[in-house]
This record gives structure tokens, sequence and C-alpha cells, in this order.
């Protein structure tokens, strides 16, 4: 098993791509404590399940753009596990609409939850990380930081923000074994995208290459590769995972 015993954060594991490397790592042998925002009977839905498999799966509810919360959530961490090896910041909302129309609090709403609560659970969670033999941190941002998106000034904003983030503590944290990396989803199926016009779905889908949009096992597995050993030898880099949508060069 590539996560065996590996202690594991995962924030907004309630559903989509989270719920998903939830149940990857699960299956992987990794013991996991995973983050819901307000959906408490999904979260403890995924942990019966889990549990009911024999896998090591626990739930706390925690609003990363909350300070006290990112907090609470250390003393969660060191009472669940004692300390910890991988965190994947995978918490992500949007609040899509044209500049012109976007007010102040969409902008703050995003950027608070997408990029601000990413540092701040972070830095948090260093001094635990920083113990652990082999740390790895994970960023989810979006093809939407990387190529920018009409409608998501704040939401590309953000994302583009974790990309610069990841590079930035992949830097500081080479020499203390700690590995940070972020992947950049495409379009993947999930309540996020559900919101999206069929129109857009349908532009979208014309620019991928593979002709569909993706599944977040599709995610759970990328994030699964850089939470493992597998990936040792990369720090500060983004994995897109788009089906070829973008094609960074
Ligand atoms: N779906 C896509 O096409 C796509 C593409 C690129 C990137 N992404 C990124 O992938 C990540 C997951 O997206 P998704 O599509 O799976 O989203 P989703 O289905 O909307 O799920 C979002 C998850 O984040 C949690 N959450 C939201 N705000 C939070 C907060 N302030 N504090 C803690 N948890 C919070 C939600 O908890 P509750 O269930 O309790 O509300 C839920 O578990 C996000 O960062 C998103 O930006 C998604």
């Amino acid at each position: 098993m590539l996560l065996d015993q590996k202690r594991v954060l995962i924030t907004g594991g309630s559903r989509g791509i989270g719920k998903a490397i939830v149940e990857r790592f699960a299956e992987e042998g990794a013991h996991v404590l995973f983050t819901y925002k307000s959906n408490m009977a999904s979260a403890l839905d995924i942990v019966e399940i889990l549990s009911a498999k024999g896998y090591h799966v626990h739930t706390v509810k925690a609003d990363v753009s909350q300070q006290e919360d990112c907090q609470a959530l250390v003393k969660h961490v060191q009472d669940t596990f004692g300390g910890l090896d991988i965190l994947v910041n995978n918490a992500g909302i949007t609040r899509d609409t044209l500049m012109l129309r976007m007010s102040l609090d969409q902008f703050d709403d995003v950027v608070n939850t997408n990029l601000r609560g990413v540092w701040m659970l972070t830095q948090a969670l260093l001094k635990p990380l920083l113990k652990s033999e082999k740390g790895k941190i994970i960023n989810i941002s979006s093809v939407s930081g990387i190529l920018g998106n009409a409608g998501q000034t704040n939401y590309s904003a953000a994302k583009a923000g974790v990309i610069g983030l990841t590079k930035a503590l992949a830097r500081e944290l080479g020499g203390r074994n700690i590995n940070v990396n972020a992947i950049a989803p495409g379009f993947t199926k999930t309540e996020m995208t559900d919101k999206v016009p069929q129109e857009i779905i349908e532009q979208a889908l014309s620019q991928i290459p593979l002709k569909r949009m993706g599944d977040v096992k599709d995610i759970a597995n990328a994030a699964l590769f850089l939470a493992s050993n597998q990936s040792d030898y990369m720090t500060g880099q983004t994995l897109v995972v788009d089906g070829g949508m973008v094609m960074p060069s």
C-alpha cells in the first residue's frame, strides 16, 4: 500500500474531489482526518462507510477561512494522530460573475477560503509536518489559475496565488524533507461544476483533447502520486490534470 499508516489531513472531504481523495488515501492504508464546513450528514456517511470497510477515517467541522478553526484543527490533528505526514489543501468555493458585477464580498469570500485559508492552515500545521520523517503538502489549484477564466477574476487570482505559494514554500522547505506540490484540475464533474451553465461546459469540452470532463478519481489518483514516495524528487510543481486542455509550455 502506498500510504500505509501515513497520517493525513484533507480539507473539504465531504463531497467532490476531496471525498474521492479521502477514499483513495484510505484504500492505500492512510489514517485520514478530513474536514467539512456545513455538510455534516455527508461527512458522517463517509466515515461510516469507510470505517465499515476497516479503514481509518475521522471527520471534523472546520471553516478554513477562520483562523480559530485552523488553530483548533492543529489540536484536533495532535489529539487524533499525535502528528501529521500529509496535508491536502482541497477546500474551495466559487462565486462566479463578471468583474463589473462582482462585489467585494464575492472577491473576499473566494480569496479568504481558496488562498488565505491555504496559507493559514499550512502555517498552523508546519510544526507537526516538520516533525514528520517525510512531509508532503498538496494544494489543489485549478487550470483557471493558469489560463484565467472569464467570470472568475476572484477564483483565478486565488488559484494562481496557490501556485505561487506552492513554489515559494517548496523553496523554503526543500531542505526540511517536505515536498510541496499543487494539482490544477480541469473541468471535473462535481457539485461545483454542476452550477456551470451547459453552454460553457460544451465550450470547455470542445477545448479538451480527451473529449470528456474529469472524474474525481482522476484527481484523487494524481493526489495519491504526490502524497506517495513515487514523487519524492518532485517539489514546487503543478500537476495539470485536465484531459489536455491547457498543455503549459
Ligand atoms: N470541480 C472542478 O471542476 C474543479 C476544477 C479545478 C479546481 N477545483 C478545485 O478542487 C477543490 C474541490 O472542488 P470540488 O469541485 O470538489 O468542490 P465541491 O464539490 O463544491 O466541494 C467543496 C468542498 O469544500 C468544502 N468547503 C467549502 N468551503 C469551505 C471552507 N470555508 N472551509 C472548509 N471546507 C470548505 C465543502 O464542505 P461542505 O460540503 O461542508 O460544504 C466541500 O467538502 C476546490 O479547491 C476547487 O476549487 C475544482
